[in-house]
């Protein structure tokens, strides 16, 4: 494997021109990668390129041959030479990349390349797989980064200079993209937060600007996204795992309950201020939370908003284990990859096994939170709490 590392390294200087320790993605052309929206264009093809060249970490030996394997379908169109000899095992390596992606069209490959480069991280990230750039759109999401590789589809909530929280454009997307995930052909699906939050909860500006006499309106179109989101969640058709980077707070907390598995680094808290904000609870967890910790400390978080640190929720059962923040990545993403490469229809089977018998009970739960939050929304405890977060903001 060492000799595997060393001479794709060497292929990579080749490719490059740059040894895969140089640094340093400059903002101007990330700015410029950003606007990947649309199908990729040759153009965007070529920056994706350049910008590998200007990667500051090597990406590991996984990723730098599904880059070889998209340039090449890319440029080159299906596999087309002699399979390498068995002993030959850098090239049968590359040899099988390229293969393994068939017949994908080239303009599939250029655009695959494209988001794959996208999703490489910069210097400053240790999982390596988020880019921070907060403007940056993918596959058509603006809120979201949203990756798919190696039996993993990874979804980011990506608005780190708001703490990740939740816009309406945000739930919009975060629907959309369960549902892509719920059919693709990864074994398994990840949540995570990009920057220093996993998510702030609701984004309190989604009340904001309402009208009294819109308000009834407002608080009921909120209240059928909010079921139709926490519906997605319910339904979610394989395993659903949590990567708790950071502070969660509100709905991302209450959200757990229907995660499959919950990791955290330690520097993750969490925190269900609906008591502060005169609102209830969400997310099923008014009868999850109960199930799994018990109703005393359920009422502790969900009533009277005690913020607990990753290591109680573990010992409440909300997480099923904590990483120190420093290693947290690393060892997190070995276990996903290993679990990723679990027989997936297993995996999904014994999933709807575990669920599905609580299913029914879990959309009436959630219609009934959703309808207590709509007369809530509309309280005004809730307007005075939201009122005094957002001037707050605007004073300072
Ligand atoms: N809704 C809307 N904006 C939010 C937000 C939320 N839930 N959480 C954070 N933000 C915004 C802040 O307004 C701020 O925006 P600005 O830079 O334009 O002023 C930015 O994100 C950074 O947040 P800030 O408050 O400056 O960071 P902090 O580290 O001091 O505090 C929080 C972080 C999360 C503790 C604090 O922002 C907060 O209490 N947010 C509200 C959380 C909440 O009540 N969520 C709803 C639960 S039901």
């Amino acid at each position: 494997m060492a000799a595997l590392t060393a001479t794709l390294a060497r292929g990579w200087r080749r490719s490059t021109g740059r040894s895969p320790l140089q640094v340093v993605i400059s903002p101007g052309l990330q700015l410029h990668l950003s606007r990947t929206a649309m199908p990729a264009t040759q153009q965007d093809f070529e920056n994706a390129m350049n910008q590998v060249k200007l990667l500051k970490e090597d990406p590991g030996n996984e990723v730098k041959l599904k880059l070889y394997a998209l340039y090449k379908q890319a440029t080159e169109g299906p596999c087309h030479v002699p399979k390498p000899a068995i002993f030959d095992m850098i090239n049968k390596a590359k040899w099988e990349a390229w293969n393994a992606l068939g017949s994908l069209p080239k303009d599939t490959a250029r655009q695959n390349y494209v988001d794959l480069v996208s999703s490489l991280g910069s210097p400053s990230e240790s999982s390596g797989h988020v880019k921070p750039a907060a403007d940056r759109s993918q596959a058509g999401y603006e809120t979201l980064l949203v990756t798919s590789e190696d039996g993993i589809t990874k979804i980011t909530l990506n608005r780190p200079t708001k703490k990740n929280a939740i816009s309406t454009q945000m739930y919009q997307e975060i629907m959309l993209a369960l549902e892509a995930a719920g059919k693709d052909d990864s074994a398994i699906t990840i949540v995570t937060g990009n920057g220093d939050y996993y998510s702030s909860g609701n984004d309190l500006n989604n009340f904001a600007d309402v009208h009294p006499s819109e308000a009834e309106e407002k608080s009921k179109s909120a209240a059928i996204l909010l079921r139709e989101f926490v519906g997605h969640f319910i339904d979610f058709p394989k395993p659903l795992i949590a990567v708790v980077n950071g502070p969660a707070v509100g709905i991302t907390v209450t959200l757990l309950g229907l995660f499959d598995l919950v990791y955290a680094s330690d520097k993750a808290t969490f925190h269900t201020p609906f008591s502060h904000l005169g609102q209830c609870p969400e997310g099923c967890s008014s009868y999850i939370f109960p199930k799994i910790m018990g109703s005393v400390k359920a009422t502790e978080m969900l009533v009277f908003g005690k913020k607990l640190t990753a290591r109680e929720a573990c010992a409440q059962g909300l997480v099923n284990e904590v990483f120190p923040d420093s290693t947290f990545q690393k060892e997190v993403w070995a276990r996903l990859k290993a679990y990723s490469k679990l027989p997936p229809n297993a995996m999904r089977i014994s999933k709807q096994v575990i669920r599905n018998r609580e299913k029914e009970k879990l959309h009436a739960v959630n219609l009934e939170e959703c309808n207590i939050l709509q007369e809530r929304w509309q309280s005004e405890e809730c307007r005075n709490a939201i009122m005094n977060f957002l001037s707050k903001r605007t004073k300072l």
